[in-house]
C-alpha cells in the first residue's frame, strides 16, 4: 500500500551559518525520506527558514541591512549548503511567507475564538537605551547564588543555580550594556493548561514519542502546565498580532506553522490536496524530526496547538541527540565547530553521510563524531570494502567479455563426483547461497531504516559486504583468468560479483545517494528502485568502470580544523577562505610559441600497476587514442592501482623518453600537488583519448 508521508526538520533560524552539528539531523531526515521514496512511498520533505525573533532583527541591525535582505542573503546560503550535502528537500521556504501570516492569523483565532488566548500584565526587564523588552538569555550579570560574573539571566554555568533575570546582581543588558529596569507590559497567552488531559494521552500513544521523549514530556505534564506567553513587544521582526498594535507573535508560535507553510507552497506548485493532509481525520502521516533541545516545543505547544485549532496533530516526533565532536561539545578554539561550508571545501559529503548513518539509533542519545575513526570507518568499509567489490570485477568484464555480464549466475549443469554422487558444484552453490543471503535482508534492513536504526542497517549491510569480499578472496578470480578452461566460471563469478555491487547499492542509495547515481551509470542502468534488489541484471551490458570514490585523507581534515580555527580568531586578518597551503610564486613568464611546444593529450588510463620494489610509481599504461604509452608516475601515494583504471587525464605526450630504473616512461601525467595531496588532473565529461589540450 502507498503511504502519504509529509516529513519536516527543525527549521534553523536564519542568522547563522548551517554546522556539522545541524547536520545530523537533516541526513537523519534525508536518509529516511529517500528510503521511503526508494520503497515507492508518496513522501515530502518540506523546510524553511526560521526567520523572526530579536535575534535576527539585531544582526541585521549589525551587518547595516535590513531584516528581509539578511533573511534572504540566508536563505540562499543554508540552501547551498544543504544541497551540497545531498540533503534534497521537495521545497526550501521561509517563515517570512504570506502562506505563514495565513495560517499564523488563522491559528491564533481558532484560538481565541475557543477563549484559549488570554491576556496578563507581566513584569520584564527593559533595556532603556535600546528601548526593548529583554528575553532572559539577553541578559548578563552576576549570580545571585555564587556571584560568578558574566552569567545569563536564567542560570548559571559555574554553579547550576537556576533564578529569573531579576534576581541577577549588577545586570547589563546584552546589546547595549545599559542597566535594565524593571517594566510592566500586557502580553498574550494561550492556555496550554487546558490542554492537560489531551497531551497526557497523546504524549503516551504508542508510537507518538520514543519512551526516553514520552518519560520527559510526563515529568512537565505533572508538574503542571503554565500559559504560554506567545507575543512579543515591538520592535520585533515577525507578524503583528490582529487588533493588537505593537505586539507580535513570539516566534516559536509562527514556526512550527512555517512546517504548514512550507507544505502549502509545494502543494500550489504541485497540484498536491494540502487540507487532505492537514485536516483532523487525515490519513497522510506527519513526522518531525528533531533535536532533543526544542522537544517541549514540538511535543507540548505544537500538538496542543494543532488540536486547538481543530487540524491533524503530527504521527510522530523523532527526537535526535547532539553531536559532539572526539567526545566534547563542538568547540570554536579546538576548531571543531565546523561550518558546512568549510567541510564540502575540504572532504565529499557522503563521507559524512556515511559515518552519521552508522552511528544514529532510534534512540536520543547524543552521538560522536570522532574524526580518527570517521576516516578509518569511511577509508575500511566504502573504500576497502564495498566500492573494492566492483573493482575487482569490473576489469575482467569489460577485459575478456566485452563489459557483457553473464546470461546466467547458477551454473544448474550437475556432475558426477569420483564416488559417482551427483553435485552441483560448489562455486554454484556458493553463489547461490550469496545470492539468497543478499536477497533476503532486504526486508530486514528496510525495517532498520523504517525505524531510524540507521547503524543496524549498515552492520547488516557491512556483514554480507564482508561475505562477498571472502568470496571473492576464495574464488580468487584473477587464478582463474590464467586458466582458459575456468573462463565461464570467472565469467559467472564477476558476474554476480557485480550483480551483489548492485544489490548493495541499493540498500546504500539512502545513505549515498550521489554514489549510487554513478554505479547506476556504471552499471548503465535506470534508477535503482528498492524492489530492484529482488532482480538480477543478467546478459547486460555495462560501463567501463571508473573510479567511484576515493580514500579520506586525513590531512583533509586536519587541513578543516585548520581553517575553522583560522576564521574564528576575531583579531585574524587571514580572510575566510584562506587557503591552509602553501601556494608557490608562480614561475616567470614563457611565450606562446614556448608553450605550443607542449603537447597536451587526453588520455585514458587502461591500466595501472604496482611497480615492484617502487615506493612511489604506479606503472600507467595510457590509452591516447591511437596509440598507447608506457608511463611512470609518481602518484602511488595518492591512488590505489584499480582506482585509477578508465579515469581520464592530461598527459605531456612529446616529452623525450626517459629510460628509468623500472623501463622506459613515454610521457608525464599532470598532476596538482602542494597541501601534501596528489590530485591528477580529469578533464570535463566527454573529452576523448588522443583530444589536444591547448
Ligand atoms: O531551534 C531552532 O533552531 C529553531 N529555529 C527550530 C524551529 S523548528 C520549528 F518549529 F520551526
Ligand atoms: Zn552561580
Amino acid at each position: 500500500m502507498t503511504r502519504k508521508i509529509l516529513v519536516t526538520s527543525a527549521l534553523p533560524y536564519a542568522n547563522g551559518a548551517i554546522h556539522l552539528g545541524h547536520l545530523v539531523e537533516y541526513i537523519q531526515t534525508d536518509i529516511w525520506v529517500r528510503f521511503q521514496k526508494l520503497r515507492g512511498h508518496a513522501c515530502h520533505y518540506v523546510c524553511a527558514d526560521d526567520t523572526h525573533g530579536t535575534a535576527i532583527m539585531l544582526r541585521a541591525e549589525k551587518e547595516g541591512i535590513t531584516p528581509e535582505a539578511l533573511i534572504g542573503r540566508v536563505h540562499g546560503e543554508h540552501l547551498r549548503d544543504f544541497t551540497g550535502f545531498h540533503v534534497a528537500f521537495d521545497n526550501y521556504y521561509s517563515t517570512n511567507s504570506p502562506e505563514n501570516r495565513t495560517f499564523a492569523y488563522e491559528i491564533y483565532a481558532k484560538l481565541k475564538a475557543k477563549g484559549k488566548i488570554v491576556k496578563k500584565i507581566k513584569s520584564q526587564l527593559y533595556d532603556p537605551e535600546k528601548e526593548m523588552f529583554l528575553a532572559d538569555r539577553f541578559v548578563k550579570g552576576e549570580c545571585p547564588k555564587c556571584n560568578a560574573k558574566d552569567q545569563y539571566g536564567d542560570n548559571c554555568e559555574v554553579c547550576g543555580a537556576t533564578y529569573s533575570p531579576t534576581e541577577l546582581k549588577n545586570p547589563v543588558s546584552i546589546y547595549s550594556g545599559a542597566t535594565p529596569v524593571l517594566r510592566d507590559t500586557e502580553n498574550l497567552f494561550f492556555k496550554l493548561g487546558d490542554c492537560t488531559d489531551f497531551l497526557k494521552t497523546w504524549t503516551n500513544t504508542p508510537g507518538k514519542l520514543q519512551p526516553e521523549a514520552a518519560n520527559k514530556m510526563q515529568e512537565w505534564l505533572e508538574s503542571g502546565l503554565n500559559d504560554w506567553d506567545i507575543s512579543r513587544d515591538a520592535p520585533y521582526f515577525g507578524f503583528e498580532i490582529p487588533d493588537e498594535p505593537g505586539k507580535y507573535f513570539y516566534v516559536w508560535l509562527d514556526a512550527p506553522v512555517g512546517y504548514m507553510s512550507s507544505h502549502k507552497n509545494l502543494c500550489d506548485r504541485l497540484g498536491l490536496d494540502f487540507d487532505s493532509y492537514w485536516n483532523k481525520d487525515s490519513s497522510a502521516e506527519l513526522h518531525h524530526f528533531i533535536g532533543k533541545d526544542i522537544l517541549t516545543f514540538h511535543a507540548l505547544f505544537w500538538p496542543a496547538i494543532l488540536e486547538t485549532a481543530d487540524l491533524r496533530t503530527p504521527s510522530a516526533i523523532h527526537v535526535h541527540g547532539m553531536l559532539t565532536v572526539n567526545g566534547v561539545k563542538m568547540s570554536k578554539s579546538r576548531g571543531t565547530f565546523i561550518t558546512a561550508e568549510s567541510y564540502l571545501s575540504h572532504l565529499n559529503p557522503e563521507w559524512l553521510r556515511y559515518y552519521y548513518a552508522a552511528k544514529l539509533s532510534s534512540t536520543i542519545e547524543d552521538i560522536d563524531l570522532n574524526l580518527e575513526d570517521f576516516a578509518a570507518r569511511v577509508n575500511s568499509d566504502l573504500i576497502g570494502k564495498y566500492v573494492n567489490i566492483a573493482s575487482r570485477a569490473a576489469g575482467f568484464i569489460s577485459k575478456r567479455f566485452d563489459g557483457k555480464l553473464h546470461s546466467s549466475l547458477k551454473n544448474d549443469e550437475l556432475y558426477k563426483t569420483q564416488n559417482g554422487d551427483i553435485k552441483i558444484s560448489d562455486l554454484n552453490v556458493l553463489i547461490n547461497d550469496l545470492c539468497y543471503n543478499l536477497q533476503q535482508a532486504s526486508e530486514e534492513i528496510a525495517d532498520h531504516y523504517e525505524n531510524r536504526e540507521y547503524s543496524r542497517a549498515i552492520r547488516k549491510i557491512m556483514s554480507l559486504t564482508d561475505a562477498i569480499n571472502q568470496f571473492v578472496d576464495g574464488t580468487k578470480p584473477w587464478e582463474m583468468a590464467k586458466h582458459p578452461e575456468q573462463q565461464d566460471d570467472l565469467h559467472r563469478v564477476c558476474s554476480f560479483l557485480i550483480n551483489a555491487f548492485r544489490i548493495l547499492t541499493i540498500y546504500l542509495k539512502p545513505v549515498l545517494p550521489q554514489l549510487a547515481s554513478d554505479v547506476e551509470a556504471f552499471l548503465n542502468i535506470a534508477p535503482l528502485q528498492w524492489s530492484d534488489s529482488q532482480s538480477l541484471l543478467l546478459n547486460h551490458t555495462i560501463n567501463a568502470y571508473s573510479h567511484l570514490m576515493v580514500r579520506i585523507d586525513p590531512k583533509s581534515i586536519d587541513a578543516m580544523i585548520e581553517e575553522n580555527k583560522q576564521t574564528l580568531e576575531p583579531t585574524a586578518a587571514a580572510p575566510v577562505a584562506a587557503p591552509s597551503y602553501d601556494i608557490p610564486a608562480i614561475a616567470e613568464t614563457c611565450s606562446i610559441d614556448d608553450f605550443m611546444k607542449v603537447d597536451l593529450r587526453i588520455a585514458r588510463i587502461a591500466d595501472a600497476q604496482h611497480v615492484e620494489g617502487a615506493e612511489k610509481l604506479l606503472q600507467l599504461t595510457l590509452d591516447l587514442g591511437g596509440e598507447t604509452r608506457n608511463v611512470f608516475a609518481g602518484i602511488k601515494s595518492a591512488y590505489k592501482p584499480e582506482d585509477l583504471i578508465g579515469k581520464h587525464t592530461v598527459m605531456v605526450a612529446n616529452l623525450a623518453p626517459r629510460k628509468m630504473k623500472f623501463g622506459l616512461s613515454e610521457g608525464m601525467v599532470l598532476a596538482a600537488s602542494g597541501d601534501g595531496g596528489l590530485y591528477i588532473l580529469e578533464p570535463h565529461e566527454g573529452a576523448k583519448p588522443g583530444m589536444r589540450v591547448k
